[in-house]
C-alpha cells in the first residue's frame, strides 16, 4: 500500500493513505461502473488485488482468494448486503475498509457492533437540546451511519454485527429490504429516508463471538456470506508480515532490514501453531489464542522495534522469539506449556537442518526467553 506519510495521525484511512492510486484508477478506468459507484468492478479488483491503472501500479492489500473478492464486489453490486465471516485477524475488516474506500470513496460510514450498541447509533439520534426547544426536526436529527449512507448513496461498514444484541441487529432487516427509513417523528417526506444508490452494507462477523447461528433467518437472507480463511501458504504470508511490517516500521522512521528467512521462521512457526500441523506431518498443539496473520505482522513489527532501538537493525530469530510469547501466551497456563513444547520438539527438530536450519537453532534456543511455568 503506498502511504502517504501522515506524522500527525496514527493511522490514515484506506482512501487516506492510498489516495494517489484511487485517483490513477478513476482516471483510467473504462469499464461499466454500477449506479452510484466511484469505480467499475474491474477497477475495484484492482485496487483490492493489485495490477495497474494506466502505467500506474497497483499493489496487492488483500492476499488469499482473488475470487472471494470478485464474489464480495458482485454482491454489493446486487441488492444483498455482504457478511464476511471467518477468524479473527483474517482481514475482514480490512476487505470491507478497502471495498468501501474503492467503491464509495470513503471507507468511515461505520457501526462498531458491540453489546452496547442501540439503534440510535446505527440509524439516528436527536440533539435534545433542539428537540426540546424546536421539536422534531431535521435540524435536531442527528443521522447515524446508516442514515448518511443511505442519503449519501455510500456503503456503510458494519463490523462484528453478531456482537450486537439480535433485536438490534434486527431492525437492520427493514431497512436491508425496503431500503427506507422511515422517522416516525418527522413528518411527510422528511420522515421517510430512501437509500440513493450506491448505497449497501458490508458487515462482519468474528467466528469466536457469539455465533452468526444466532443472527436471525430474516437477517441472514438478506445477507450474502462470505467466509475469510486464514492463509495457508508460507510465501504469500512472508510477502505481507514482510510488507505490513515494513510499512509499519518506516511510519516510525525505524529503518530494519526484515530478513526474509527470520521472517518465513516466524511465519512458519504461525502456520504449524495455527493448524495444529506441522509440515512434516507432526502433530502440534494449538494454543487457545489466536496465531492469525495479524498477530504475526504485530510480532514481527515488535521485534523489529526491538531490533532498532536495542540491536544492530536487523530482525533476529531470537527478538522474534521473545515477541511471540507475548502473542501466543496470554492467560492460560496451558499455552504456555503449548509454546514450550512446539521450541522443544519441532524447532529442535528442524535445528541444523535444511536451508533455515541455522535459524532454527536460534529459534530452539531462544525457548530461554519463555517465562517460567
Ligand atoms: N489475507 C490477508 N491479506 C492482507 N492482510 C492480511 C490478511 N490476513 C491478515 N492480514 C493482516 O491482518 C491485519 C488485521 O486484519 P483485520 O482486518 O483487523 O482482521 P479481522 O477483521 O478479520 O479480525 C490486516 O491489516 C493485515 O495486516
Ligand atoms: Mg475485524
Amino acid at each position: 500500500m503506498t502511504r502517504s506519510p501522515s506524522p500527525d495521525v496514527l493511522r490514515a484511512v484506506a482512501e487516506q493513505r492510498c489516495a494517489d492510486e484511487l485517483a490513477a484508477l478513476r482516471s483510467s478506468d473504462a469499464g461499466p461502473r454500477p449506479p452510484g459507484w466511484l469505480l467499475s468492478p474491474r477497477a475495484v479488483r484492482t485496487f483490492v488485488c493489485g495490477g495497474k491503472a494506466g502505467k500506474v501500479a497497483i499493489p496487492r492489500k488483500f492476499y488469499g482468494d482473488d475470487a472471494l473478492v470478485e464474489r464480495a464486489i458482485v454482491t454489493l453490486a446486487g441488492n444483498r448486503g455482504l457478511l464476511l465471516v471467518g477468524e479473527p485477524g483474517t482481514a475482514k475488516s480490512l476487505l470491507s475498509e478497502l471495498l468501501a474506500a474503492a467503491i464509495s470513496g470513503d471507507s468511515t460510514v461505520v457501526v462498531q457492533g458491540s453489546a452496547a450498541t442501540t439503534e440510535d447509533q446505527i440509524q439516528y439520534a436527536w440533539n435534545y437540546a433542539l428537540l426540546l426547544s424546536e421539536g422534531p426536526s431535521e435540524r435536531a436529527l442527528v443521522p447515524g451511519p446508516f442514515h448518511r449512507a443511505m442519503t449519501g448513496g455510500k456503503l456503510v461498514r458494519f463490523e462484528e454485527i453478531t456482537r450486537c444484541a439480535p433485536e438490534v441487529q434486527d431492525t437492520l432487516v427493514g431497512v436491508l429490504s425496503e431500503k427506507l427509513l422511515a422517522i416516525a417523528e418527522l413528518e411527510g417526506a422528511a420522515g421517510l429516508v430512501q437509500a440513493r444508490p450506491g448505497f449497501n452494507v458490508i458487515a462482519t462477523a468474528n467466528l469466536r463471538d457469539r455465533g452468526v447461528h444466532e443472527m436471525s433467518a430474516a437477517l441472514k437472507r438478506r445477507f450474502n456470506f462470505e467466509t475469510v480463511r486464514p492463509l495457508d501458504d508460507l510465501d504469500q504470508e512472508v510477502e505481507l508480515v514482510r510488507r505490513e511490517a515494513g510499512l509499519g516500521l518506516a511510519a516510525q522512521g525505524a529503518d530494519v532490514a526484515l530478513g526474509e528467512d527470520v521472517v518465513a521462521v516466524l511465519v512458519e512457526a504461525f502456520q504449524d501453531l495455527r493448524s495444529g500441523m506441522t509440515r512434516e506431518g507432526t502433530a502440534v498443539d494449538r494454543p487457545s489464542t489466536v496465531v492469525s496473520t495479524a498477530e504475526a505482522v504485530s510480532v514481527c513489527l515488535s521485534a523489529g522495534l526491538d531490533a532498532y532501538y536495542y540491536g544492530d537493525g536487523a530482525l533476529t530469530v531470537d527478538g522474534v522469539a521473545r515477541h511471540l510469547a507475548g502473542a501466543v501466551f496470554k492467560d492460560q497456563r496451558d499455552d504456555l506449556t503449548k509454546l514450550r513444547h512446539y521450541f522443544q520438539s519441532v524447532a529442535r527438530a528442524r535445528a541444523g537442518r535444511g536451508a533455515r536450519g541455522k535459524l532454527w537453532k536460534q529459534f530452539h534456543e531462544a525457548r530461554r526467553h519463555l517465562p517460567a511455568e
